[in-house]
């Protein structure tokens, strides 16, 4: 088992070599750092990996830290590496993503195309937080996030709160309080807080996130088109998370 961080020397991959060699420790994994940067070569590549292995080792001296670079688009690498991955990291504002949302291109490939979990971290955000936010719908996505938020809370000793949120108007897709408090408890969350609540999803998510150490959100959910990489709710919530996020791509959830 591994996990995989995308580096390219900006201040935004250190916040996330740092978050990702606190989770190789955590679950024992080795720790890959992989750069990846358009043709032609880029001459600072190995520079840039061997600082970032550098910085992992002093972060965290238990784990065994890979690292190498290629030429090429880093989503794509960061696709292939998350093949045998746990979760891959990404830094927000590194890797070519927009400035002031927390994901780009980068981050919108991996999250249609990733073999696992992806996290995005930014180095400005809160990561102060001791509580996991975990965005339920019902989907197959979600579900998967209720099972990476639960075991991440477990592992770190967070708190746990599960939000199920009912658009106003709609009776589409309503989520009872019995299966919310099922699926759950059928993952052994039984500290978790459960809040089921009408508004929109997003906005309830990011206000009840606000003391959060990470949100946990499907790429995808219950409704939309086919053709979407993000749904509504996961791609608001990262314009405007200011804790770390998890999102869970569909090829996760689906097996591709
Ligand atoms: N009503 C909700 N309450 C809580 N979390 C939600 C809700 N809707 C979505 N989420 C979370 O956001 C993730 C992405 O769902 P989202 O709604 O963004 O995609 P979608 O349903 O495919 O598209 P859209 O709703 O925009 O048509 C879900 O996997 C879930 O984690
Ligand atoms: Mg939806």
């Amino acid at each position: 088992m591994k996990v995989v961080a995308g580096i390219d020397g900006s201040p935004a991959a250190e916040a996330a070599i740092t978050w990702a060699a606190a989770e190789a420790a955590s679950l024992g994994a080795e720790l890959d750092l992989v750069h990846a940067s358009p043709p032609p070569p880029d001459p600072s590549a190995q520079h840039i990996v061997s600082t970032a292995i550098a910085l992992a080792r002093q972060l965290q001296p238990g784990i065994t830290v890979d690292g190498w670079s290629e030429t090429g688009s880093p989503s794509t690498a960061l696709v292939k590496a998350s093949g045998d991955a746990r979760v891959v990291v990404i830094g927000s504002r590194g890797l070519g993503l927009m400035l002031g949302a927390l994901i780009g291109s980068t981050g919108l490939d991996l999250a249609a195309n990733a073999w696992c979990p992806v996290a995005v971290v930014r180095p400005d955000l809160n990561q102060a937080g001791r509580r996991v936010v975990i965005g339920y719908d019902g989907s197959p996505a979600s579900d998967t996030a209720l099972d990476f938020g639960l075991d991440y809370a477990r592992r770190h000793d967070h708190a746990v709160r599960v939000v199920a949120a009912q658009p106003p108007g709609t009776e589409l897709h309503r989520i009872t309080e019995t299966e919310l408090q099922d699926a759950v408890r059928q993952r052994g969350g039984h500290d978790a807080e459960l809040i089921q609540i009408t508004g929109h999803p997003a906005e309830h998510l990011l206000r009840l996130a606000a003391d959060a150490s990470l949100i946990v959100l499907g790429a995808r959910g219950r409704g939309g088109f086919a053709g979407m990489l993000l749904g509504s709710v996961s791609q608001t919530v990262l314009h405007h998370a200011d804790c770390p996020m998890v999102i869970i791509p569909t090829a996760t959830t689906t097996g591709g």
